[in-house]
């Protein structure tokens, strides 16, 4: 039966705001930036544009600390230019989707300024306060120079040895109420009491106050960590300083689920919209939970792919290897979890990720997929000065390759990379969600020094991986390669200065110069900007454009079931897409050689137990897209893509 929500036909184009386009000069993205820019989205084909925060915000986190929840950020413009982009994305077609975070707010917002002043404020329970533990306290704190629990919150006994998402104790001290404030992430960012139904009420009252502007949809920030466990209790370390990640501690604490199906009861219940949510620690096996009619969502991301170069913990320098046959098995399980109840959003890149292209092909074929040219390459040796740390490598799971083979790509291989995963994004069933720039293949940026950064977590990974025992030179590695600033660097528009993204010379300092952008600009964008790409029909933009086509015209991907084939192949990412009697083959090449697909389809066919079906490629298979101009339908050439009916 063909699925008939809007948010399942259609495509989500994710912009973060601040790297999108400035039209002040401010060297900061903006709302009327924003606005200038909805053809190129109508083009692309997207139905949804879901926006990160852009609420008044002290930008700690970029947004993600808000110290108002009705409010424009005077940065992003006014709410004159908020209803103006409804508005217009709506003429155009296009659903603005709001971001909301409702796990914490700033410190700076009045519910915080007011509950920290005393412990009897009218506000006083709206956020986490806990006294100093006095019981079971590690007396050799300060004694022995180790790092204890203790420590991370300045010498106070600190409640338990919870280590928040970007570092440190989960644990801030207050002087003006002596107690602690509990924070899943950075100190700014103090939790929301979400047993108090004051504030469920106003976060709701909140979401309506959007609802009521027409948008068409919310994403949920970081909604697992909202109930936490009945008491705090210490944990068994994960680390050597004797923390351990909260998110071992409290992601998806049961009950809360009753909290969310008030919120669906309070805010999205009869409205034509999607919800999101971002819900990291909802096991594979949960997911029908919290999605589908029973659940509590539209969608929910899954982490299971984003999260396989780690071992345990996003800790960065502890990445493992892992191969394509790993990714294709947690993509298949999310699918499969998903398939008779359910929906999911497609995605490899976000405001949170390293670029795809980077991620999922540096280093190949080597399948020590965390191989960006050398961050932990096999042969590399325990880290630094030998301390600590885990090199990441599994000898177990070397190759020897040559050279040659585990070179770095050039940017004519990034490109087919790029359309490779596109090729996947636009026909695995689910929405596909597009994140600014992916569309046109942007890379990992280059990063010279750890001051060149401003995300608050690599400035955290990057110390974390010297506590570990690397060396700068090593740690820097580990936070280039997997910064969320590689996604944020401004988008690419065009090859003039600041890549079209700020105009500079109109700029708002008063002295006819415009600031420089927020983040450097990433040094490729001469050769890699949206204008040469609208111009060359090959290009990555145009063969998004033809995914979202091709996605609109094919029932099949959109309504079609969806099987794994070749599961076993460490260098095809193959499967169908299946509508009553049609069907729809995809194949990506992730190797560097050619493959007769047809070949491997009929190897695994007469393997022991082998899938008869998949056999039936034959030469009157018709290609629907390729993602090189020399195809031969059925003949995958190095890194390509092939769509086949
Ligand atoms: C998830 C968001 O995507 C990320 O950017 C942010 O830092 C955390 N949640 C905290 O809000």
């Amino acid at each position: 039966m063909a699925e008939k929500a809007w948010w399942k036909r259609t495509f989500v184009y994710q912009i973060y705001p601040k790297s999108f386009q400035d039209t002040t000069g401010s060297g900061t993205g903006d709302i009327p930036g924003i606005i200038s820019r909805l053809d190129y989205i109508k083009e692309l084909g997207a139905g949804a544009v879901w926006i990160t925060p852009m609420y008044p915000s002290p930008m700690v986190d970029n947004g993600y600390d808000i110290s108002d929840y009705t409010s424009i950020d005077p940065a992003y413009g006014t709410m004159e230019d908020f209803d103006r982009l409804v508005s217009e994305a709506g003429k155009r077609g296009i659903r603005i989707v709001m971001d909301i975070v409702y796990n914490h707010s700033s410190d700076q917002h009045p519910w915080f300024l007011e509950s920290k002043k005393d412990r009897t404020n009218p506000k006083a329970d709206w956020y986490i306060w806990r006294d100093p533990k006095t019981e079971g306290v590690d007396t050799r704190a300060g004694e022995t120079g180790e790092k204890t629990g203790a420590d991370l919150a300045g010498g106070k006994a600190v409640p338990t040895n919870w280590r928040g998402i970007f570092g440190g104790s989960v644990w801030t001290w207050c002087e003006e109420r002596q107690q602690y404030y509990y924070h899943t992430f950075a100190k700014e960012q103090p939790d929301l009491n979400w047993e108090n139904p004051e504030v469920r009420r106003a976060l709701f009252d909140a979401a309506n106050f959007w609802l009521d502007k027409g948008i068409g949809g919310f994403r949920i920030d970081a909604i697992s960590y909202i109930k936490k466990p009945a008491e705090f209790l210490d944990g068994k370390p994960d680390s050597p300083d004797g923390t351990v990640s909260v998110h071992t501690m409290t992601a998806n604490t049961p009950g809360i689920l009753d909290f969310l199906k008030e919120f669906k009861r309070e805010v999205f219940e009869g409205h034509d919209i999607f919800t999101v949510g971002e819900a990291c620690g909802v096991e594979t096996e949960e997911l029908t939970d919290w999605v589908g009619d029973a659940g509590v969502f539209s969608m929910q991301f899954e982490f299971t792919h984003v999260l396989l170069p780690f071992d345990g913990p996003e800790i960065w320098c502890r990445p493992k290897p892992w191969k394509l046959t790993d990714l294709k098995r947690v993509m298949f399980k999310s699918q499969e979890a998903v398939r008779d109840e359910g929906w999911l959003p497609i995605y490899f890149e976000n405001h949170d990720r390293a670029r795809s292209v980077n991620v999922y092909f540096d280093g190949l074929p080597n399948p020590d997929r965390t191989d960006p040219e050398g961050i932990c390459c096999a042969a590399d040796p325990a880290p630094g000065n030998g301390t600590g740390g885990s090199s990441g490598t599994d000898p177990e799971n070397s190759t020897d390759r040559a050279p040659e083979e585990r070179r770095a790509m050039t940017p004519e291989e990034r490109k087919l990379a790029a359309r490779g995963l596109a090729a996947v994004l636009f026909t695995l069933r689910g929405t596909p969600y597009v994140y600014q720039g992916e569309e046109l293949g942007m890379q990992n940026a280059d990063w010279h020094s750890p001051e060149e950064f401003n995300d608050i977590s690599t400035k955290w990974q990057y110390q974390n991986a010297l506590e570990e025992g690397y060396s700068p030179e090593e740690a820097l590695r580990f936070a280039a390669f997997f910064s969320r600033d590689n996604a944020r660097t401004p988008m690419q528009w065009d090859g003039s200065e600041n890549a079209g993204f700020s105009c500079a010379g109109a700029g708002s300092r008063g002295d006819g110069a415009g600031a420089e952008p927020w983040l450097h600009v990433h040094a490729d964008f001469r050769e890699l900007n949206a204008e040469l790409e609208e111009a060359n029909p090959d290009s990555v933009l145009h063969f998004y454009r033809k995914l979202a086509a091709l996605r609109r015209e094919r029932e099949e991907l959109i309504s079609g079931s969806c099987r794994e084939l070749l599961p076993e192949d460490e260098e095809i990412f193959c499967f169908e897409r299946r509508l009553e009697d049609n069907c729809i083959l995809i194949a990506v090449n992730f190797s560097r050689k050619e493959i007769n697909l047809g070949e491997r389809l009929k190897d695994q066919a007469a393997a022991p137990g082998g899938d008869v079906s998949a056999a039936q490629l034959t030469e009157k298979n018709r290609l629907l897209l390729s993602s090189r101009r020399d195809a031969e339908p059925g003949i995958l050439k190095p890194l390509e893509a092939q769509i086949l009916e």
